[in-house]
């Protein structure tokens, strides 16, 4: 293809995306690729200006109007913006406006705004009553939704007195994540995102429709007004708030240099706002300096979206393949054709389960979208794409050691039913003995664990403690040396002396994550009488069980599990060795148990004076379950400064909130 071809290409792509994203509200391809293809399409414009002439998809704003709506002419069109992906980028488009207006060293002031995302749209008053609303549709015209729009609660109907008497008001129309989920829980045809909810339930003929789905609005822009009402951006969102308007309150006025803070910042508050935003707009804040900026093409000079990186793509599922865990759990993962997602090459997606790899309808040569959010496992979403492939068939058998797989009563996870017969669940129990929140034993990465079970020399946990024995033959080994054997048995000895928690954590029983080991540690206080009280606990009826089942935080399920840990007889000889080889150091028990927060579950959120870690031991010393997230089972909020969203949740579940001075004094502190 030359280069006039793989142009026009390109523009059917996006043109083809653009009617889907604005027309269908059924996008095809993920924001990233569509950023790319544009990306793509302006790489070969910059090289051949002359053809931007035929490049019309590129902008195009929105898509065209829906029929069946009023079509209303927008007084002054209704634009959108251009995008930054980095600091630099950000950088530049300062530099831009600096040039333009002749800039020297005065301080250039941006309002700063969450970008939502919803769909905009344009709200009229007449006579300071509420007159019209129109979605942005193509730019120009829009579709007349003043019906629709009506069933906002949130819609101030009429304005006071100090409003002008005409004015256009723009802003977005959203749908928080939670209504989502709410929605998609009952809707045959699930939404893909929020956004899309958003505009299939704002663009309903049916207002009645619309009025069942719950849509909130937030205003950040001006169109046309018949007097100014403020001379900053920033003033002009006060007057919004003032007239009744909901303004984004995480709005900042920032230098230009503090963009990449707030920036930073909004990243990592991102997943907790309970809206979806895609990125940050900056806006100019002197309105002057706006209207002396102006416009080029279909963007505003005087603002622009920092985007965040894409944490979407879509690519080809290669393969599934199937994962044996340290408790036989059998994960299917997928492998793909490497993608970069968000600036990470993307190879494995978890599936989850069995179920879920149905309920996606994914199969092997799809197309799929996937997710990566933070540090977690990317996801995959759905399918973008069928492919040829067949439904694939989970195993039955452990695909490493060959015993018979099965899925106990409802859970949804096959597990092997090898034990310790199979290979794999013997490795990864072994490397989570070693792992970081466990024994925690340097130079014991799952690289080495695999290469010394293969070797013999490990063959279970207790082995570990004999490898120094065998230096000299590690010290041979390809890849190592004296040195390095030397290092490791050091490493090890290290670890003789281990705390009660980390030590129930090891042995990785199934549901004894590090939370639940604590628990039990400080309940028991050391580990003759935690074994000595899970022994007897075999008893149905017996005190202990009944003890057991008394710990707050350790239910039923996880009771059982421990129980069966204890029962089997290779887990009691395991016991024995690593007693002779280890010293386990018992648990302050929880001394604070008549403390007002002994048995309480506690959030810490925002900065406090005295640092998180010691928060956290300050609290869980005195019987407190310490957790991230709020939740109904939350007792207390203990609030910093700039506390955020959790604060939010917290009041919206009525928990009770503590000021630090205020835990300071539960906790004696
Ligand atoms: S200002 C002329 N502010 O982003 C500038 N837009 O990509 C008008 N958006 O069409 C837009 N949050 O739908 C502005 N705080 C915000 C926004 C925002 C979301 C949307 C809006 C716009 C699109 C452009």
């Amino acid at each position: 293809m030359n280069g006039k071809e793989t142009l026009n290409a390109l523009l059917a792509r996006i043109e083809a995306a653009n009617t889907a994203y604005h027309e269908q509200d059924a996008p095809e391809i993920t924001d990233a690729d569509y950023d790319a293809l544009r990306r793509e399409a302006e790489a070969i414009l910059a090289e051949h200006p002359e053809w931007r002439e035929d490049a019309k998809a590129l902008s195009q704003v929105g898509g065209k109007p829906v029929a069946g709506f009023k079509k209303v002419m927008h007084r002054t069109p209704m634009l959108s913006l251009d995008n930054v992906f980095n600091a630099v980028e950000f950088e530049d488009f300062v530099a831009r406006i600096r040039r333009f207006l002749g800039l020297k060293n005065e301080a250039l002031e941006f309002v700063a705004e969450p970008k939502m995302d919803g769909l905009s749209i344009s709200l009229t008053y007449e006579q300071r009553k509420f007159a019209r609303a129109a979605t942005r549709g193509d730019g120009l015209v829009g579709e007349d939704v003043t019906a629709n729009i009506l069933t906002l609660q949130s819609l101030p109907r009429e304005l006071p007195k100090d409003a002008p008497d005409f004015i256009e008001i723009r802003g977005e129309v959203y749908m928080t994540k939670a209504d989502f989920m709410a929605l998609n829980a009952v809707q045959e045809r699930q939404f893909a995102n929020p956004r899309n909810a958003a505009a299939g339930s704002l663009r309903q003929l049916d207002p009645s429709i619309t009025a069942q789905r719950k849509l909130s609005l937030f205003a950040y822009a001006q169109g046309e007004t018949s007097v100014s009402v403020a001379q900053t951006h920033w003033d002009y969102l006060d007057a919004l708030r003032h007239w009744g308007f909901a303004v984004n309150p995480l709005s900042r006025l920032v230098k230009g240099g503090g963009a990449e803070a707030f920036q930073a910042g909004m990243g990592v508050q991102r997943a907790e706002l309970p809206y979806d935003i895609d990125g940050v707009v900056y806006k100019v804040n002197d309105l002057a300096l706006q209207n002396r900026l102006g416009f080029v093409g279909r963007a505003p000079r005087w603002a622009v979206a920092w985007k965040f990186p894409a944490e979407k793509a879509s690519t080809m599922l290669e393969d599934i393949e199937i994962q044996v865990g340290r408790t036989g759990a059998l994960t299917p993962r997928a492998r793909l054709k490497p993608v970069n997602v968000g600036g990470v090459l993307v190879t494995y997606a978890t599936l989850h389960n069995e179920d879920e790899i149905a309920r996606k309808g994914v199969q092997v040569g799809d197309i799929v979208e996937l997710q990566r959010a933070g540090d977690v496992i990317p996801q995959i979403l759905g399918v973008l794409k069928k492919g040829e492939g067949q439904p694939f068939i989970f195993p039955d058998h452990c695909p490493v050691c060959g015993a018979l797989a099965v899925r106990v009563d409802d859970d949804v996870v096959r597990r092997c039913t090898g034990g310790l017969t199979c290979p794999a669940q013997v490795v990864e129990r072994l490397i989570h003995f070693c792992s970081r929140s466990a024994f925690d034993i340097e130079g014991m990465g799952e690289k080495t664990v695999r290469e010394f079970h293969e070797a013999g020399l490990l063959r279970g946990a207790p082995d570990i403690f004999a490898l120094p024995a065998h230096e000299a033959q590690i010290a041979k080994r390809e890849g190592w040396g004296e040195v390095s054997a030397a290092k490791l048995s050091v490493a090890i000895a290290a670890r003789r002396e281990i705390g009660l928690a980390r030590f129930i954590f090891a042995l990785g029983i199934r549901r004894i994550g590090e939370n639940n080991a604590k628990l039990l540690a400080r309940h028991y206080g050391s580990y003759a009488h935690w074994k000595q009280a899970m022994l007897a606990a075999q008893i149905i009826g017996s005190d202990a069980r009944l003890e057991l089942g008394s710990i707050s935080g350790i239910g039923p399920a996880i009771a059982e599990d421990l129980l069966a840990f204890f029962a089997e007889e290779h887990n009691l000889t395991t016991l024995a060795r690593l007693e002779a080889a280890v010293q386990v150091q018992d648990e302050q028990v929880a001394v604070g148990i008549d403390s007002p927060l002994a048995g309480k579950v506690m959030v810490f959120t925002g900065t406090l004076t005295m640092a998180r870690p010691e928060a956290k031991a300050r609290a869980e010393a005195l019987g407190a379950k310490v957790t991230e997230s709020v939740s109904k089972k939350t007792d207390y909020v203990v609030v910093g400064e700039d506390a955020g969203s959790k604060v939010k949740k917290a009041v919206e579940l009525g928990v009770t909130i503590l000021t630090e001075q205020k835990f300071r004094e539960m906790a004696g502190l």
